[in-house]
């Protein structure tokens, strides 16, 4: 139990009444019918529920229990299979690419660069058995080259190790039963990965969208409320203290997960829209003017594009987008040229949520600081595949979701450098993040307070903390090589289809794989996918410019993460070839 969250004047006298008041506890509890204390958080070993192995632990009990529930369809699918199919804009069956820049007359797009945005087809792409798949795609483990990785200036900077400090103790033990990455043992933490459907099992393949969460998250949260829920920093309470400290110990847990000097320098959000709402609605009305400049990529996702066109609207500044080029990559020479001295910020993503393109972050950094802008890096796609450690990239701020992390939705974060912080006014008014309020004036919190109006999401960022040391453990190398592989494998794999292209096919990539099948809708590809129990996202992705940029209104997106398996690429792939020769419909 942990006190350091009261106030000052209360703690010498708490700490000393501390450990007296928890043994008069205990033993009250003890003595109770029914009850060994554990459910108020007085003793840290629960008894194990009845059928399980006193040893077993506690996240495996799902697995010793029948659960009836995994296996029924939920009936929101039910529904979902009657929904009449939209017919978005996609590929007809004998259109091909050229036409459909034509057809389409997209700004920017050309038809020799969406020629050149096809995947190259190897040769052996004509071999038409299902059984020859294996026999394509082996060897099973592609080579990577990692002579590079421990360079700061190398293109596998992100692979770099992070710092560690001293963290505040907790309650809470979590359940992780491994260390090393092992594939078996990774899927094993994730319990939704056992459901079927549609009478096969589960293939989470939209990662992208949205992570699944490991039993430690569950639990993590499950414990908050029932053992820590409280408001926090506003009451002499033990429950007060106990949320105070989760909540606390989670910033802090995030200022080591991205290597931020201080947990001062990170604020609790929804997520990365808000996040990104947030740096243009305070720092950007304050510091905007008529006539600067910001830059975006072509490759940014709708929340960093639209908060960035309203400060526009209401400044009078110019947005001004990096084009790409032909596999999805920024034109380094071409974002150069947009800078000058009018560039007061650039805004842009470390990885593509549509293409999976790694940007070359580090440089654009350096070359929009030589002009005097700041930078945002959006690390929403990129926080759970490679490291993204804000002092070594040096952004001025970095941005990111805690659901595409494995942690829960509703709530993400902003890394700020110290001095911007506090030189910025906040964004809302409230409670929480004022020192002194009249009805004349008021005095703001110091940040990270002041940029957290209202009661935040705090179960929700202590779950938040759960993910990110469960992945720290699990160690973002780690998860980077395998998924690089993994990714490799897949591309591979999936460039030999006929009829497949590939959208996206940048040398430094992660995660997805955007492709469009020639006479197959999007939703259709989707919908067949499904069938077998492959779940992936089919759709503009929010991210609409880049998928005009070529040629193209949708695409299919597969997007890996590490509990992701080479045989689980292999279903996908067979089941795309189906697809393609007629067999599922
Ligand atoms: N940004 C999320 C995606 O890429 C929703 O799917």
């Amino acid at each position: 139990m942990t006190i350091n969250s009261l106030t000052p004047e209360y703690s010498s006298d708490i700490a000393a009444m501390e450990q007296q008041l928890t043994q008069l506890a205990n033993q009250m509890f003890s003595e109770l019918p029914n009850c060994d204390g554990s459910r108020l958080g007085l003793v840290e070993n629960a008894a194990t529920p009845a059928g399980i192995p006193a040893d077993l632990p506690k996240a495996l009990h799902q697995f010793a229990t029948p659960n009836v529930s995994s296996f029924a369809p939920p009936q929101s699918l039910a529904s979902f299979q009657s929904v009449p199919v939209p017919q978005p804009f996609d590929i007809p069956a004998d259109a091909d690419l050229q036409k459909l820049v034509a057809a389409q007359s997209v700004a920017g797009v050309t038809p020799q660069s969406l020629s050149s945005a096809r995947a190259p087809i190897p040769s052996e792409f004509n071999l038409p058995q299902e059984a020859q798949i294996q026999k394509l795609i082996t060897p099973r483990r592609l080579p990577l080259d990692v002579s590079n990785l421990s360079s700061p200036s190398s293109s596998f900077y992100f692979l770099n190790e992070v710092k560690t400090f001293e963290q505040p103790q907790s309650l809470y033990t979590p359940q992780i039963h491994h260390s090393a990455f092992d594939i078996h043992a990774v899927r094993r933490d994730f319990p939704i990965l056992n459901e079927h459907v549609n009478g096969h099992q589960l293939v989470w393949f939209d990662n992208a969208a949205t992570t699944q969460k490991p039993q430690v998250v569950i639990d993590r949260i499950s414990y908050f409320y029932e053992h820590e829920n409280s408001n926090i920093h506003r009451a002499a309470h033990e429950l007060a203290a106990r949320s105070t400290d989760a909540y606390e110990k989670a910033r802090q847990t995030v200022a080591k997960f991205i290597n931020a000097p201080s947990p001062d320098n990170i604020i609790f959000v929804r997520g990365t829209t808000e996040a990104i709402n947030l740096i243009a609605k305070s720092w950007g009305l304050q510091n905007i003017k008529a006539g600067d400049e910001i830059v975006i990529t072509w490759l940014e996702h709708h929340a960093n594009i639209v908060p960035w066109q309203q400060l526009c609207e209401v400044t009078g500044a110019v947005l001004r987008v990096t084009p790409v080029d032909d596999s999805g990559q920024v034109l380094l020479d071409e974002y150069q040229k947009l800078l000058n001295a009018k560039t007061k910020l650039v805004s842009f993503t470390q990885v593509s949520n549509a293409l999976g393109t790694i940007t070359p972050a580090h440089e654009m950094i350096v070359l929009a600081h030589r002009v005097g802008a700041k930078v945002l890096l959006d690390a929403a796609q990129s926080v759970s595949h490679i490291s993204a450690n804000v002092q070594s990239l040096d952004c001025d701020w970095l941005v990111f979701s805690g659901h595409k992390i494995f942690a829960p939705t509703g709530i993400g974060v902003v890394y700020g450098k110290s001095d911007l912080l506090e030189a910025t006014q906040p964004w809302q008014g409230g409670g929480n993040m004022i020192e002194d309020v009249t009805f004349e004036h008021t005095r703001y919190q110091p940040a990270p307070a002041k940029f957290e109006a209202g009661t935040g999401n705090i179960a929700d960022a202590v779950g938040l903390g759960a993910a990110l040391d469960y992945v720290q453990k699990i160690g973002i190398q780690n998860i980077a090589i395998y998924e690089h592989d993994l990714l490799a494998y897949a591309m591979e794999a999936l460039r030999r289809i006929d009829g497949l292209t590939l959208i996206g096919t940048a040398k430094e990539k992660t995660s997805v794989l955007s492709f469009v099948l020639k006479g197959y809708t999007t939703f259709e590809v989707g919908e067949a996918l499904n069938k077998v129990g492959i779940a992936v996202r089919s759709g503009h992705h929010c991210a609409q410019p880049i998928l005009r940029r070529f040629g193209l209104e949708a695409t299919v997106r597969p997007s890996l993460a590490f509990y992701n398996t080479h045989d689980e690429v292999d279903h996908l792939v067979s089941t795309v070839r189906k697809i393609k020769s007629g067999r599922i419909f």
